[in-house]
């Protein structure tokens, strides 16, 4: 990797962000770079240094076996270490650090008229009411906690809470539905379940509790349940509620096993001890889609995931302490976990926390909050770019968007339009865009830009992040140096990637390390060009990507295939506008079926109720026949022609009936179901 002398469009950092930035030129990045992988004893140590550690590690900064053939898949970080997360994240700030008075987090409630100021003196309290109050309930260290809750300050409160009395929280995205939030209470065999009464998603009411009771009961018929405590926080009552809206929501109770957060509260101690973990104890579990639709939870470690997500937050965004940051994930997926929860905290660093939608009350909100807040970094996904593209740069015009010094983007790869209006539009030419790629399983940012240091070409995620080696692989799994295109991979670990699968290690080294032994393998397609740049070309095994939410296509075909109609059904990816990709199904009706659009309507409710709305398929096509191989497999590359309406079907000879996709071109759905 040199300094990149090319022809393509480039990006330089501004000048006055190079003056005071943490990394302040690519020559200042390369020399990192290189120290973090020749030398990544003393890198991580310098790193370690800044936190607190109630006994020193024993062992290496970093320990590992990457290769199949040679034994079990391993990483160690800082083994024989005793430290806790939270006193990390809040207590070092507030007892030692002289923060307790900065504000940890401004929360922004779904209407623009609630809001709340968290400083970190106050969060600390709360999270050590909130260990008490689990401790009560008999949770212990190695436990699991479910939480399933939208972006309140309790959803943060309760992650480290668990951390603090060394419990594994396992958050749902509170979108997902009670069929995906029992699969996944049922895999960490929580011991209770936090949630809230309702939520308003912009105008529509959701009674949480409701499907959270749902969720139990399904556990109960499966087997028996695990969960003997629900807490359940009055957000809607308490904090939101506004006439007729309240009355709607019926809570369901249950006295046996429910409990009101805010009563358990009120006598719990402020006082809470840390349970001093080791090292590499679990931090928590996060469900992610797996290629054979069931979902994998990703387990991560305490100590090396606070290392990278505090290191990657403090360069990629380059933090300084005045600034105020504001990524607008969900917690329930891993940016929230890293970049709003561990990654700003571990900094001392004030976020927004925002509990809304970007288009509620109206387009220009995201702009509103900016302006609000002063937010000086923000970090959004490609689909929501696209989204408000569409509104145009009338919405932004009547805000202040000045604070604004970086952009960040994750999710998908981005566009290069969507990457310019961005720039533009929001950033106004001044602020770098930083394409940041990682996964649930990475921990943190693993290919990306620094502001004041990386030129920058849109679409590109740039280069490495510290102690991070990529490398590209053909299908035979060897090595492709200078420009190129293949399979991503990672030759060795940085502190915050994965540690195993959730009770199922074995599942964990086949996924991720068995097809090229002595690599992770991130299941991406990239191109490294021929400055060395890296492009993340898109999934290229069965998942998808529909608005930076990964979803196999395997699970959205067990859900359709349970009607009673359905003989079989495939699932393809279809490119989409603002969604990235969208799902586009075939259904081949057992006999004497009839495919209409109730059908197709009772079919798209089906999926939204087994995973979730964020999977509700755009297109459902009658199929007679699907096209397969003379051994019966479907061949899903024919399909994803036909969704694309893509004619150039090159060899055909292994199917063994060709006439079958005539028919279902002939058939093809243009407009979305
Ligand atoms: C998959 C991981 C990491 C947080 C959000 C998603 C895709 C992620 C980028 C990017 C191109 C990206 C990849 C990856 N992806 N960021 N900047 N450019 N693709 O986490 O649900 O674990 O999904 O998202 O395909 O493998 P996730």
């Amino acid at each position: 990797m040199v300094v990149p002398e090319t022809q393509d469009k480039m990006y330089y950092p501004p000048e006055d962000l190079q003056r005071d930035a943490h990394v302040p030129d690519f020559n200042s990045y390369l020399a990192l770079y290189r120290k973090s992988l020749d030398n990544p004893e003393a890198f991580w140590k310098d790193i370690a240094d800044e936190f607190f550690w109630k006994k020193p590690a024993t062992g290496p900064m970093l320990q590992y076996n990457f290769d199949v053939t040679k034994g079990s898949i391993y990483v160690k970080c800082m083994e024989g270490a005793k430290t806790n997360m939270c006193y990390n994240v809040l207590d070092r700030h507030v007892r030692e650090g002289n923060l307790g008075d900065k504000v940890a987090y401004y929360w922004e409630g779904n209407s623009p008229d609630r809001h709340e100021t968290i400083t970190y003196r106050q969060l600390l309290s709360q999270v050590c009411r909130c260990a008490n109050v689990l401790k009560q309930m008999g949770v212990k260290k190695g436990d699991r906690v479910s939480i399933y809750l939208p972006m309140i300050p309790e959803l943060v409160y309760t992650m480290l809470a668990c951390a603090r009395i060394g419990a594994i929280h396992s958050v749902v995205f509170a979108g997902f539905s009670s069929e995906s939030l029992c699969e996944r209470i049922m895999d960490a065999q929580s011991s209770v379940l936090v949630t809230a009464d309702g939520v308003f998603r912009g105008e529509k009411l959701i009674n949480l509790k409701q499907i959270a009771d749902e969720a139990l009961q399904k556990c109960r018929e499966k087997d028996s349940c695990s969960v003997t405590k629900c807490v359940v926080v009055k957000h809607h009552v308490l904090r939101t509620r506004s006439g007729a809206a309240c009355n709607k929501l019926q809570t369901p109770w249950d006295a046996e096993y429910d409990v009101w957060w805010d009563e358990a509260m009120t006598d719990s101690p402020e006082e809470c001890e840390p349970e001093w973990l080791d090292a590499e104890d679990p931090l928590f579990i996060l469900y992610t889609s797996g290629s054979t639709g069931k979902p994998k939870g990703v387990l991560h470690a305490v100590a090396g995931y606070l290392l990278y997500t505090s290191l990657t937050f403090k360069y990629v965004f380059d933090h300084h302490h005045d600034d105020v940051f504001w990524c607008t994930a969900d917690i329930g997926w891993i940016t929230g976990h890293s970049y709003i929860t561990y990654g700003p905290l571990a900094n001392g660093a004030t976020s927004v926390l925002f509990e809304g939608i970007p288009v509620h009350p109206h387009v220009g909100r995201f702009w509103e909050i900016i302006e609000k807040y002063r937010v000086s970094k923000f970090y959004t996904a490609p689909t929501a770019i696209r989204l408000l593209m569409k509104y145009g740069r009338e919405p932004l015009q009547k805000y202040d968007l000045s604070s604004l010094r970086i952009l960040g983007t994750v999710g998908e790869p981005i566009n290069p339009e969507a990457w310019q209006w961005y720039h533009e539009a929001v950033g106004q030419g001044r602020c770098p865009v930083v394409d940041t790629f990682w996964q649930t399983e990475t921990g943190g940012h693993v290919l990306a830009p620094l502001p004041a240091a990386t030129p920058l070409k849109p679409g590109s995620a740039t280069f490495p992040f510290f102690g991070v080696e990529p490398t590209i692989l053909n299908e035979h799994g060897e090595e492709l140096e200078g420009e190129a295109e293949g399979y991503l991979v990672f030759r060795r670990p940085w502190p915050g990637i994965m540690r195993s699968v959730y009770r199922n290690h074995e599942r964990f080294e086949n996924t991720y390390f068995k097809k090229f032994p002595g690599f992770y393998v991130t299941g991406d397609g990239c191109r490294r060009d021929k400055d060395g740049y890296y492009w993340i070309t898109g999934r290229i095994d069965d998942m998808l990507n529909v608005s930076g939410h990964l979803m196999s296509t395997a699970e959205v075909e067990a859900a359709l295939a349970q009607h009673p109609s359905v003989a079989e059904a495939a699932a393809v990816s279809r490119p989409h506008t603002v969604k990235g990709e969208c799902l586009y199904c075939f259904v081949t009706l057992k006999d004497s079926r009839e495919f209409n659009r109730t059908l197709e309507e009772e079919l798209k409710r089906l999926v939204r109720e087994k995973i979730g709305p964020i999977a509700t398929p755009d297109f459902i096509q009658n199929a007679p026949a699907l096209p397969k191989t003379r051994s019966g497999k479907i061949m899903r590359r024919i399909l994803r022609q036909i969704a694309r309406n893509d004619h150039d079907l090159g060899d055909l000879s292994t199917l063994a009936d060709p006439k079958v996709v005539e028919v279902l071109f002939s058939q093809r759905r243009e407009a979305a179901a």
